[in-house]
């Protein structure tokens, strides 16, 4: 083992965690239709009901990709070449990166998340398993730009983002997105990437309206956290869980809505809600190949292949950087 004396891994923080989950909360409320950031969804109890909801029988996200790794790790690990530096933003648990670790034998792994407790325990357990792996760890907003300075320069990383959380930006935010991860990867450089398909609107209907209502505790979930860390006094009996598909812009939107007129307090500021009022929570885009192939290109990739599973469900996309956008 490499770093025997203190951590089996590498910690870099590079993002010391400010907490601005009051001033995304007060900013939203104050726009037109209000909005909180999906990225607050994952505190400890939202990370876990997100775990609970890739398992939920609808959710055909999480195991389509999962059939789809394992199936292509070999078709994977040719277009990563060996000794890869394999950089995963959003990391959350690192467990999907596990699926191809041992066919890809990359020299280093770069998880990064903006949870630093999360990550330090997934990175250590990463090291543990992998003890042949260069683990390195950065704590770090991933929305935000980030240098990896410990990669050598003459190496072009190949980037892991899976789970379609590209689906959770806007398009043109997406394509600022994969101009950050281009950057990194740098001319050369790859990006494995998950991307939910558009699909009959019924399915996607179903996968964010499950039946246990496990979608829905994670979306109220967010006025919870509101009340437990900002002193706010959101009524849980007094908004609902909405998620439909909006045909025209290709993307699931998540509210939550008000079911009567109430006033909402956060720290002193009070909030003016009537009946079916909603706060918008997230969005999750689904593309087809061509319009993923098209984001990607405008972001400096070049689309090496594209996987999908035979019910046209999701697709795993493996892309490469043709040009520097840094000009
Ligand atoms: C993380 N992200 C890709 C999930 C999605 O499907 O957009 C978050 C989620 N929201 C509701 N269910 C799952």
């Amino acid at each position: 083992m490499k770093y025997p004396a203190v951590e089996a891994y590498r910690f870099y923080n590079e993002s010391p965690e400010v907490d601005d989950f009051y001033r995304a909360v007060i900013a939203g409320f104050r726009q037109t239709p209000r909005s909180i950031p999906p990225k607050y969804f994952y505190d400890e109890e939202g990370s876990r009901l997100f775990e609970s909801i890739c398992e939920q029988p609808e959710y055909y996200l999480t195991r389509t990709e999962i059939m789809l790794l394992e199936k292509h790790a070999d078709a994977i690990k040719s277009l990563a070449g060996s000794g890869c530096y394999l950089v995963e933003p959003g990391s959350g648990s690192c467990e999907k990166v596990r699926l191809l670790l041992e066919t890809l034998r990359p020299t280093a792994y770069v998880p990064m998340d903006i949870s630093c407790a999360h990550l330090k325990a997934a990175a250590a357990g990463i090291a543990t398993d992998y003890p042949w792996l260069d683990v390195h760890a950065v704590c770090a907003d991933i929305t935000r730009e980030v240098s990896l300075s410990f990669i050598p320069e003459q190496v072009a990383p190949v980037m892991f983002y899976p789970g379609s959380s590209i689906g959770n930006f806007d398009p043109d935010a997406a394509v600022g997105f994969l101009t950050c991860l281009a950057r990194i990867a740098g001319p050369g450089g790859g990006l494995l990437i998950g991307v939910d398909l558009k699909k009959d609107p019924a399915t996607l209907h179903e996968a964010y309206n499950d039946a246990s209502g496990v979608t829905a505790a994670f979306n109220l979930n967010l006025l919870q956290r509101a009340n437990r860390e900002l002193d706010a006094d959101f009524d849980m009996d007094a908004f609902e869980h909405h998620a439909l598909y909006n045909c025209t812009a290709g993307r699931i939107e998540m509210h939550l809505i008000s079911t009567r007129k109430q006033s909402v307090h956060i720290d002193g500021h009070s909030f003016n809600f009537n009946a079916g009022d909603s706060i918008h929570t997230e969005n999750s885009y689904k593309y087809t190949n061509d319009e993923f192939r098209l984001l990607a290109q405008q972001a400096g990739f070049t689309s090496c292949a594209v996987w999908t599973d035979s019910d046209q469900l999701f697709s795993l996309h493996f892309l490469r950087v043709t040009r520097s956008l840094s000009e």
